[in-house]
C-alpha cells in the first residue's frame, strides 16, 4: 500500500510495523524500551518511499553530476535511497589518494546495510500492483510491454521479507576485500577483528558479511560483530541509532514538500504512460509513483535490470531523484531542525577515537584486540546516515530545497549520500605529524566548506572538533534538551560523544560471530 500511496503514507507514520527489533527511523521511541521497542512508522529503511538499490559496477568510472540524458545514464544511481551501491561520483574533483607528504593513519566507516528485500509494507504494494494488473484487461506497447506478464520476483517472501538480498551480498563481500586491500599493512594476517553494528537483523547480517570479506575463510573464528541494543537504557544517545533514545525525534518524511513535488512531476508521467495502454487499466499518478523503486529492488535482488528502468525517461528519473531528496532533508535531514542532530554523538565519538588514535584501549575485549585499531567499521541504517551526513558540515552552504522546483546544481543528493550500502568515511591523516580529517561519501572526498585549508581540502582534527562540531553543538544543545530527556540521562562520554567503540561492556551490546 504504502508504495502505492506515498502521500497518504507520509501522513500517517503511525502505522504498526513488523515485529521483533525495528530498525532505527521512525518516530521517537520514548524511552529505551525492551528490545524490540519500535519504531513506529516506516519501515526501516525508508522512507515512504520505498527505497532500492540495484546492481552496479563498481569499478566504473566516476559518474559525472547528474546530467539528464546521455547513453550512460543509470538509472539505478539516481534512486535515492532506493539505489543500490556504487560509487559516489566525485563532486568536488579531489583525488581520494592521501595528499602528497600525508599518510592516511586511521580511519572510521560507518554504512547503511547492503541491498535488501523489501519491508512487508512495499511488498504488500507490488502484490496489489501485481493483482490489480491481472485483474485488467489490457496490452501495453513501448517500455510498458511488459506489464501485463510482470510478476513480483520474490520466491519465498516469507523469509526474505527485509532480509539482506544476494546484491546485498556481494556489496558487503567486495567492501570488506576493498578495506582489506585498501590500507595495506593495517590488519595482521590471522589476528583476531570486530565489527559494530545496530541491533537489527540485516545490519548484523551486513557486518557478518563484511567480515567474511575482510578477513577471508576464517572469518567465523578471527571476527566478532557486535550489535548494539539502540533502545536500551544502557545507551541512550549512544549508539548507532541514537534516534531510538530520542523521544522528540518525529521523521515526517518531507511532508509538506515531497508532496507537493509529487503533485508536480508524477501527472504528467502518468498521463504520458496511459498513451501506452490499450484496455481497462489506467495508471494514476500513484501508481506510477513506484515504478523506479521497483525498478531498484528488482535489479539487486535478481541481478539484471529490471525492466522497470526503461519505463521513466532519464529526466523523470531525476525528477524522482529529487523527490528521494526532499523526502531525507526535511525527514531527517538539514531541514528537519534537530532531527538530524541526533547522530552528533556518533560524530563526537569518532573525533574522539580519531584523537585518541589507533591505540585506543578497549573494555571489556574478551574475544578481540584490547585496542581499537586502525580501522573502525559500522553499520546501520538509511536515516541514520542521512542524519550522519546532514550534521558533519558538508552541506552547511547549501540553500534549502524548494517544494516546487529542482535545482539541478544541488550538492545534498540522497542517491550519494544513503544508498544500499551508503557509507560515511572519516578518514585521519597525518602529514608529518600533523593531523587532518577528510570526510568521503561512498568514496568521493566532500569538503567542510568553512574548514578545508588542510591538504586536499582536508580540515585541521582539531580545527573540526573545537570549530566545525563544537559550533553544530552549540546551535543543537544537548542531546537532552534537544530530546527532551533528564539532563544527566545520555551514558555518553562528559564531550556528548558515544563510547561503544571504545566499551563493550555496556549492557546493550552483545557478540555474533561472522
Ligand atoms: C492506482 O492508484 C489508485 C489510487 O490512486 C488505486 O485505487 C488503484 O488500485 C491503483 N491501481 C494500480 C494498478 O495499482
Ligand atoms: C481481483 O479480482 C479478484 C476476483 O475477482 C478480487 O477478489 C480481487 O479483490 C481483485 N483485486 C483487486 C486488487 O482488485
Ligand atoms: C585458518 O584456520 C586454520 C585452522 O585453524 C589454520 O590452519 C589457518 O592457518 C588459518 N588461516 C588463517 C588465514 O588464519
Ligand atoms: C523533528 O521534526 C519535527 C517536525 O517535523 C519537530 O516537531 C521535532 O521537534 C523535531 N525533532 C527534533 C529532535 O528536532
Ligand atoms: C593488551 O594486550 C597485550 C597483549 O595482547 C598486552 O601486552 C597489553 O598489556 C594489553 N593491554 C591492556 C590495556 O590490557
Ligand atoms: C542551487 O545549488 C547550488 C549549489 O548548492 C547553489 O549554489 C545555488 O544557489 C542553488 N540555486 C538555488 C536557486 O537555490
Ligand atoms: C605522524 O607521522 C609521523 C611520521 O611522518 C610520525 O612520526 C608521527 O608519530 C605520526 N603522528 C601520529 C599522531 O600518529
Amino acid at each position: 500500500m504504502k508504495l502505492l500511496l506515498p502521500v497518504l503514507l507520509l501522513a500517517n507514520t503511525a502505522v504498526a510495523q513488523g515485529s521483533a527489533r525495528q530498525p532505527p527511523n521512525g518516530p521517537p521511541v520514548r524511552h529505551p524500551g525492551p528490545p524490540g521497542g519500535g519504531q513506529p512508522g516506516r519501515p526501516p529503511s525508508s522512507t515512504g518511499h520505498p527505497s532500492p538499490p540495484a546492481p552496479t559496477d563498481p569499478s566504473g568510472p566516476p559518474a559525472p553530476p547528474t546530467g539528464p540524458g546521455g547513453d550512460d545514464f543509470n538509472p539505478l544511481e539516481h534512486l535515492g535511497a532506493n539505489s543500490p551501491w556504487f560509487p559516489g561520483p566525485n563532486v568536488f574533483g579531489i583525488p581520494r589518494s592521501a595528499p602528497e607528504g600525508c599518510a592516511v593513519d586511521q580511519a572510521v566507516y560507518i554504512s547503511r546495510h547492503g541491498s535488501r528485500y523489501p519491508d512487508p509494507g512495499a511488498y504488500n504494494g507490488w502484490l496489489t500492483l501485481h493483482d490489480k494488473l491481472q485483474n485488467a484487461s489490457f496490452t501495453a506497447r513501448g517500455p510498458l510491454a511488459f506489464l501485463p506478464d510482470w510478476e513480483p520476483v520474490l520466491d519465498e517472501p516469507d523469509q526474505q521479507l527485509a532480509q539482506l538480498s544476494p546484491g546485498g551480498y556481494e556489496e558487503l563481500y567486495t567492501y570488506g576485500v576493498e578495506l582489506r586491500t585498501r590500507y595495506p599493512g593495517w590488519y595482521k594476517y590471522g589476528s583476531p577483528f570486530r565489527v559494530f553494528s545496530n541491533d537489527y537483523q540485516r545490519t548484523v547480517d551486513s557486518a557478518r558479511l563484511f567480515a567474511r570479506g575482510y578477513l577471508g575463510p576464517n572469518a567465523t573464528t578471527l571476527g566478532t560483530v557486535h550489535p548494539i541494543l539502540a533502545s536500551d537504557p544502557s545507551v541512550i544517545a549512544n549508539s548507532l541509532a541514537t534516534s531510538d533514545s530520542c523521544p522528540t525525534y518525529n521523521d515526517r518524511s518531507g511532508a509538506g514538500y515531497a508532496d507537493v513535488w509529487d503533485s508536480i512531476y508524477l501527472p504528467p508521467i502518468a498521463e504520458r504512460l496511459n498513451q501506452l495502454i490499450d484496455g481497462d487499466l489506467e495508471l494514476t499518478p500513484d501508481n506510477v509513483s513506484n515504478f523506479p523503486y521497483l525498478c531498484g529492488f528488482e535489479s539487486q535482488i535478481t541481478r539484471r535490470r529490471s525492466p522497470f528502468c526503461d519505463v521513466f525517461t532519464p529526466e523523470e528519473i531525476l525528477q524522482y531523484e529529487y523527490r528521494q531528496d526532499l523526502r531525507y532533508w526535511y525527514g531527517t535531514g538539514p531541514g528537519s531542525f534537530n532531527n538530524a542532530s541526533v547522530m552528533l554523538p556518533v560524530i563526537e565519538g569518532v573525533v574522539d577515537l580519531l584523537k585518541s588514535g589507533p591505540e585506543t584501549p578497549v573494555e571489556g575485549a574478551s574475544s578481540g584486540p584490547n585496542i581499537t585499531g586502525p580501522l573502525t567499521v559500522a553499520f546501520t541504517h538509511d536515516n541514520q546516515i542521512n542524519q550522519l551526513v546532514s550534521s558533519l558540515g558538508i552541506f552547511d552552504e547549501q540553500p534549502a530545497l524548494t517544494a516546487d522546483s529542482m535545482n539541478s546544481s544541488r550538492i545534498y543528493v540522497s542517491s550519494r549520500n544513503n544508498p544500499m550500502r551508503g557509507t560515511v568515511t572519516f578518514e585521519r591523516i597525518n602529514c608529518s605529524g600533523e593531523l587532518y580529517l577528510r570526510l568521503l561519501l561512498n568514496d568521493a572526498v566532500y569538503p567542510v566548506p568553512s574548514c578545508r585549508s588542510g591538504p586536499g581540502s582536508s580540515c585541521p582534527l582539531d580545527q573540526y572538533n573545537d570549530e566545525v562540531l563544537a559550533g553544530k553543538w552549540e546551535k543543537a544543545g544537548t542531546f537532552e534538551s534537544f530530546c527532551d530527556l533528564e539532563e544527566g540521562s545520555v551514558t555518553t562520554s562528559p564531550d556528548g560523544g558515544v563510547t561503544f567503540f571504545t566499551d563493550l561492556t555496556l549492557p546493550a551490546i552483545r557478540s555474533v560471530q561472522p
